[in-house]
């Protein structure tokens, strides 16, 4: 079997590392500047020819630095004669923008996913990308991981004692995963978003009262707070005895954690695809483990 190493990108929040100490392959970290005019220089240091170059580099703001970054770290690693190219994006930046929403705009995550496989990637691994099947658009092999076998084992003490909320139709199908592993029930929200202006309002997906029990609410992104704010409101107008959140990506931009906090949430709990010290932050690094070795074993 062709060997692997892992190329801990400018932006890991130190997976790269995790990754490698987990699967016992070699660590390479890169060298990398931000020049005087604001360009960035990356420069891979060791040889890798004939090896599969594992590339982590999570799309975490600023994410368009670490969006060129990578594109500049995958085209170092293609001069190096590499077997093959497989990148690790534990958040993958634009995936929300992953079609043209209005006339005129971008198909973000399109684009990024064509560039990533003309700079030379065979494959992608990455956690919860909003929608899937936007993925299809990387003309390689590729797998989006759920992690909600973590949240639930972070949420063991709510186990059969709480009810999962969905704070719209695009997260239900979380919900009843993490309902289903917790043995709780569920239910959801219907979201409506302003194209424009980006301003959201929340109803009840079904006649729903949360009897006095702790809810959950599970999201991929937590972005401006927005969602799981209003979310929060649904929950504690309708009874709710206490509020948890979680999401695999916690970007929380701005007074975002002030915000959850006033709204009354008790706590937060997310990965480390993104750094983060606010919150209850579960490693993601076994779980891409588990899955880069299927991937590995197929190229
Ligand atoms: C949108 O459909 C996503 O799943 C999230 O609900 C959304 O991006 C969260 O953004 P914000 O925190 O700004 O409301």
């Amino acid at each position: 079997m062709v060997s692997a190493v892992i190329i801990d990108g400018t932006a890991s929040n130190g997976i790269g590392k995790a990754l490698a100490n987990e699967m016992k392959l070699q660590l390479i970290n890169i060298e990398a500047k931000d020049l005087p005019d604001g360009e960035s220089y990356v420069r891979i240091p060791k040889a890798i020819s004939n090896k599969i170059a594992v590339i982590v580099q999570s799309l975490y703001p600023p994410q368009n630095k670490h969006i060129v970054e990578l594109l500049l770290i995958i085209d170092a690693v293609k001069s190096l004669n590499p077997n093959k190219i497989v990148l690790i994006i534990p958040y993958l930046a634009y995936a929300r923008q992953n079609k043209r929403f209005m006339t005129g705009e971008p198909a973000s995550i399109q684009l990024l996913l064509r560039l990533f496989k003309c700079a030379g990637a065979h494959a992608l691994i990455t956690i919860d990308p909003h929608k899937p099947k936007s993925l299809t658009m990387f003309k390689g092999k590729v797998l989006a991981i759920e992690p909600i076998r973590l949240f639930s084992d972070a949420l063991s003490a709510y186990k059969g004692k709480a009810v999962i909320l969905a704070p719209d139709v695009g997260a239900l199908s979380k919900a009843k995963a993490l309902a289903s592993l917790m043995e709780n029930k569920f239910t959801f929200l219907e979201k409506d978003r302003d194209k424009k202006t980006g301003m959201i309002s929340l109803k009840a997906g079904q006649n729903f009262n949360f009897e006095k029990l702790p809810v959950i609410i599970i999201d991929d992104v937590i972005s401006t707070g927005s969602t799981v704010i209003q979310a929060t409101r649904f929950a504690k107008s309708h009874d709710a005895s206490k509020v948890i959140v979680v999401a695999s990506h916690l970007i929380m931009a701005g007074d975002c954690y002030k915000r959850m906090k006033t709204a009354g949430i008790s706590k937060i709990i997310g990965t480390n695809t993104i750094p983060n010290s606010k919150a209850l932050v579960q490693d993601v690094s076994k779980l891409i483990a588990e899955n880069l070795k299927t991937i590995l074993d197929s190229l």
